[in-house]
């Protein structure tokens, strides 16, 4: 440990120049979909959200807008945030299609008001809330849920993706085993770390010029924070990987019976 460890506020604004240094890597690369946020995130959010045309819905760190657009076409009015100024200026470029249903933001999900002030000047409180694949991303998460308990519905549902703190991180390594020829291989994680939260720096994509930091919780860390601040969880998923084709690679998720991702619905506690 460095005798002068960083502030949370000094690691965040750290973390905001490393995603805006990022950013048009990350957009070349995410585009307009493919990959993970085709495959699977974007149609298990989907389905636990449930989105109703008319619907006012906030997505929180929507990174170049990818799902912003697609709850657009599903007929949603969105609120959509993140707190890279370069991010959220490609979002705004790749929007040309329904424009009057997205509105962007440049907000930082660990300051309260930044996110309250999402709510608009009429206060009118969301349907629907959205983080995908971003928490993992916040030193500190308390905010997020907080902020986001008090801006929804009384009825009204955050869902969330996010790295499976179990499986997925810098603490797991992959492990492909052939014990004989004539035997299928077999597929295993090694967890190294779990209990300890922690900060880590990796990548997520390949061409990224720099390192991102990544904020690891075990379970009862990340979802005791949602549940002490105003939310409940009434439903919890962890799909399988699948792939197209019979993977090539070893290191292909879909040979590992456990996943990469968690996705978690919350709704305000009554
Ligand atoms: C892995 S990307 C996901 C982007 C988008 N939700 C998607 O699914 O394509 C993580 C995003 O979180 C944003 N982010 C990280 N920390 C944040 C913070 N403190 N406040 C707001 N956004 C943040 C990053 O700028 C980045 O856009």
């Amino acid at each position: 440990m460095s005798d002068n460890p960083k502030t949370i506020d000094q690691l965040n604004a750290e973390s905001r120049d490393i995603w805006d240094a990022n950013a048009e890597a990350w957009d070349k690369r995410i585009g307009g979909g493919g990959g993970w946020q085709s495959t699977i995130i974007a149609p298990m959010v989907e389905k636990m959200l449930n989105i109703q045309p008319g619907e006012r819905v906030l997505d929180i760190a929507c990174g170049n807008g990818i799902f912003s657009r697609r709850l657009a076409e599903l007929g949603a009015a969105v609120v959509a945030s993140d707190f890279s100024p370069k991010l959220i200026a490609l979002a705004k470029q790749r929007t040309t299609e329904r424009t009057e249903q997205i509105e962007y933001h440049v907000a930082d999900a660990t300051d309260i008001a930044q996110l309250l002030a999402l709510v608009g000047k009429d206060g009118q409180p969301f349907d629907a809330a959205v983080c995908n694949n971003a928490i993992m991303d916040m030193p500190v998460i308390e905010p997020l849920f907080r902020a986001v308990a008090q801006m929804l519905k009384p009825d009204g549902r955050f869902v969330f993706s996010v790295m499976h703190p179990c499986f997925n991180g810098q603490s797991i390594s992959m492990q492909a085993e052939l014990p004989d020829y004539d035997q299928e291989p077999t597929y295993s994680i090694k967890v190294s770390r779990y209990l300890s939260a922690e900060a880590t720096k990796g990548l997520a994509i390949r061409e990224q010029p720099l390192q991102q930091y990544y904020w690891h919780r075990p379970l009862h860390l990340l979802l005791n924070s949602a549940f002490e601040n105003g939310l409940v969880m009434d439903r919890l998923e962890e799909p399988q990987m699948i792939a197209e084709m019979p993977p090539t690679n070893a290191f292909a998720w879909a040979n590992y019976d456990m996943p990469p991702l968690l996705f978690v619905r919350l709704r305000p506690a009554k």
